[in-house]
């Protein structure tokens, strides 16, 4: 039976969307190393799914490993999520971000061609766009990345483009999302970073829980409503049907297309806190400090293609965000880590 191969399906986004793929019907197969999750995350996915489906810890660099993968099972499509995503961590280490976010896509791109499995969805990332002082970006807007984490994601799209320029076989469909947040209502599944949180909202969560004394605000003198920097946030649930509704069109692309991600409305910094605060009733003290380099002012998502070609649009507000990711935290105030361990 054709199934879809998941890799980092045990993570953020792939854990919502390997749920979000079972529930319309396909069947699945997870690879993932672990390295920012657990495989706690796959087991509550099996369980609100109320079906299995089968999981290999593997590194996607490891070939022979995703070889076997790729024997055992008829793999007709991969979404692929498999990477190191902390932009701080790929300044500081950026041959690990190299070697990990294109060797594992290079490899992963070897065994689909010689498995004549030619069907890609890759996660790439708002950071690929260039900055501008003020952006709701189009898929067409400059590419221009400032730290190595977004450096791989052109690369790879760039790698992607040159590869089915080269082979019509090839169809790949490449989602450049915003700023996913927010957890499965079910408080389930959510986010759960291994060590410190570098996201605006598991800083928040955190903050609200009292394992942070306060949200520092880097900036309040940008050219926005209320100074603080505007971002496109996107429930995780959204993003997850995405990635179905992105398999259903693949067969209609073209070589390799991409598209946004986003609900094209952007939040400022202390809109989000004001809503969270509102949504959950907890307080969340903030501080302004100096601004961030390399941060912009405003960058919101042009959402259009993907509403008119994917028939794709997002439906949940902040306050849904806000609501699910509360929830989230609050039943799982260590993440999957704790679960494991008492057991
Ligand atoms: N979360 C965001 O804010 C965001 C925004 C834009 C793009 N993205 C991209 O979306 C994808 C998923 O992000 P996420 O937030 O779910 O991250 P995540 O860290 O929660 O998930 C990534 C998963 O991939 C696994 N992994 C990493 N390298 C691997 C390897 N070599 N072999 C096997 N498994 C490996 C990790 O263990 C983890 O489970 C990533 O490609 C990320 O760059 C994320």
């Amino acid at each position: 039976m054709a199934c879809i191969l998941v890799t980092g399906g045990a993570g953020f986004i792939g854990s919502h969307t390997t749920l979000a793929l079972l529930e319309s019907g396909h069947d699945v197969v997870v690879v993932d190393n672990f390295t920012n999750s657990n495989p706690e995350a796959l087991q509550r996915v099996k369980r609100l799914a109320g079906r299995g489906f089968l999981h290999y810890q593997l590194d996607v660099r490891d070939h022979s490993a995703l070889d076997a993968v790729f024997r055992q099972h008829n793999i007709s499509a991969v979404i692929h999520f498999a990477a190191l995503k902390a932009v701080g961590e790929s300044v500081a280490r950026p041959l690990e971000y190299y070697l990990n976010n294109l060797g594992a896509l290079m490899v992963l791109l070897g065994v689909m061609g010689a498995h004549d499995c030619f069907r890609l969805v890759f996660s790439s990332s708002a950071t690929v766009y260039r900055m501008a002082a003020e952006s709701s970006f189009r898929e067409d807007a400059p590419l221009e990345a400032v730290n190595p984490y977004g450096r791989t994601k052109i690369f790879a799209e760039k790698i992607l483009c040159d590869l089915s320029a080269s082979d019509a076989n090839w169809k790949v469909i490449i989602l450049r999302y915003f700023n996913p947040v927010g957890a499965h209502p079910s408080g389930m599944i959510g986010e759960a970073p291994q060590g410190t949180a570098n996201n605006l909202f598991p800083i928040i969560t955190q903050v609200a829980m009292g394992a942070l004394p306060e949200v520092r605000v880097y900036g309040n003198d940008y050219p926005t409503h209320d100074g603080t920097g505007v971002r496109d946030y996107i429930h995780v649930c959204d993003l997850a049907q995405g990635h179905v509704a992105a398999l259903s069109l693949i067969e209609q692309v073209n070589g390799a297309e991409a598209f946004n991600l986003g609900t094209g409305r952007g939040h400022s910094v202390l809109d989000v806190i004001r809503i969270f605060e509102l949504t959950t009733g907890r307080r969340v003290p903030c501080r302004i400090v100096e601004r961030r380099p390399g941060d912009v002012a405003i960058s919101v998502a042009n959402p259009a293609k993907a509403i008119e070609r994917l028939g794709w649009k997002a439906g949940l507000d902040l306050t849904a965000m806000c609501r699910d990711g509360w929830r989230w935290q609050e039943q799982n105030p260590y993440g999957y880590a704790l679960i494991e361990s008492t057991i």
